[in-house]
């Protein structure tokens, strides 16, 4: 028995070819949902539409501090675990659900599978690059997407246990995009017609969290827009929406350049990916899928856990707030041949990751 532990929008896209495939093939599985989202918007309408059977467990830990909410979600599973006895447990990425999942399934001394192993921004204020190290340090498979994640864990003396297998997203990415392009409404919902248009995600804390931060970037984005003659889609995070009122910058972003809509579920956000000129995001998941979609992509950051994406030529960081700057590297990034390679597999992930785990009927 395989349990799945996730708890955020993320973790439930990249995991869904995995329980895809176990179901496919009649493997045992459950689902142990943390609750760290719980907003239908970040949760609820990606089981839906990526058909998803409903968790077997919900732990309901919601939002709390960090160390609260992975105690609590160490409590629930503790609970959870012991009733179902999995022969392992898995959980993917970097967040609060998979450092508790980690924990947990190593103090009860079960085999825990890491999705998406080995990926380091060397930001430690980054509050999942905490997460990546200490997951990593109790797997007993490190399930990398690429050779730069194997190579780094074995700079950590990390060797055991490694396989390069891709990563789940390509999997996920190209079978929705299909499903997106002929059922999403949402270029036309938007009004979108001819108008050009831009993709913004942001939720990282260093870009929201702080007041003026947020406000610059905002403002730089908006010129940015405006040189440029694109409109800005913005989908967005609950915690970049609460960061955005309490700062009382919602309104005077709400028209202009930008398109302010909630959260989108995934066939909207990936045809919106598709059609956009050009992706912007300090998401982790939207940096790939620029990526796997040829689609350019400037990343609103300092660093990025994924330099393959750099390395292929799609992606570029930029941590200022300068619209010049912002509106040459975008204009540069726009008219790119968009011919680069995807370093993230060719979309047999989840198969080789069950095929590993090797489970029984
Ligand atoms: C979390 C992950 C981050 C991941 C992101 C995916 C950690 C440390 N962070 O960040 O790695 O990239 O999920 O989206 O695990 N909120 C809601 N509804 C929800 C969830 C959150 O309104 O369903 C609001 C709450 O005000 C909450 C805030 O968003 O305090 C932040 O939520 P949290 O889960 O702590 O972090 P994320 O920013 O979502
Ligand atoms: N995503 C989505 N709707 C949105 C924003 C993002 O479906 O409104 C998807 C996106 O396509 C990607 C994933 O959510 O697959 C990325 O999640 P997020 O940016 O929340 O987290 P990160 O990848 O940074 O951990």
């Amino acid at each position: 028995m395989l349990a799945v532990v996730l708890g955020t929008r993320p973790e439930i896209i990249k995991c869904s070819p995995v329980i895809h495939e176990a179901r496919r093939r009649g493997l045992p599985f459950s689902i142990i949902h943390t609750g760290q989202h719980y907003t239908p918007e970040l949760d609820e309408i990606f089981f839906q539409e990526l058909d998803l059977p409903q968790p077997a467990f919900n732990l309901r830990v919601g939002s709390q501090p960090p160390l609260k909410q992975i105690a609590a979600i160490l409590n629930g599973l503790y609970d959870v675990l012991s009733d179902l006895k999995p022969s392992v447990v898995m959980a993917q990425g970097d967040t609060n659900s998979v450092l508790a999942g980690a924990l947990a399934a190593h103090k009860m001394n079960l085999p825990f599978a890491h999705l998406e192993a080995g990926m380091r921004s060397d930001d430690w204020d980054m509050p999942e690059e905490g997460n990546r190290v200490l997951a990593g340090a109790v797997a007993d498979y490190h399930f990398c997407p690429t050779t730069v994640q194997r190579d780094r864990l074995a700079r950590e003396d990390i060797t055991r246990g490694v396989h390069v297998v891709g990563n789940t997203i390509v999997d996920a990415s190209r079978y929705f995009s299909d499903v997106a392009k002929a059922n999403s409404q949402i270029c036309e919902r938007l009004g979108l017609g001819q108008q050009r248009f831009a993709l913004l995600t942001m939720h990282r804390p260093s870009n929201v969290d702080e007041p003026a931060r947020l406000s610059q970037i905002m403002d730089c984005l908006d010129q940015t827009a405006r040189a440029l003659d694109l409109k800005i889609v913005f989908p967005v995070h609950p915690r970049t929406e609460k960061a955005l009122r309490d700062a009382n910058l919602w309104n005077k972003y709400e028209s202009g350049s930008f398109i302010l809509i909630k959260p989108m579920g995934y066939l909207d956000l990936l045809r919106l990916q598709s059609g956009a000129q050009l992706i912007l995001t300090d998401s982790g998941g939207v940096q790939e899928e620029a990526n796997i979609l040829r689609v350019p992509c400037i990343t609103l950051r300092a660093n990025t856990e994924r330099p393959e994406t750099v390395t292929a030529g799609g992606n570029v960081l930029y941590a200022g707030a300068n619209s010049s700057e912002l509106s040459a590297l975008a204009a540069h990034m726009i008219q790119k041949e968009r011919n680069w390679a995807c370093p993230f597999g060719d979309g047999q992930t989840a198969k080789r990751v069950i095929n590993i785990l090797n489970l029984n009927v």
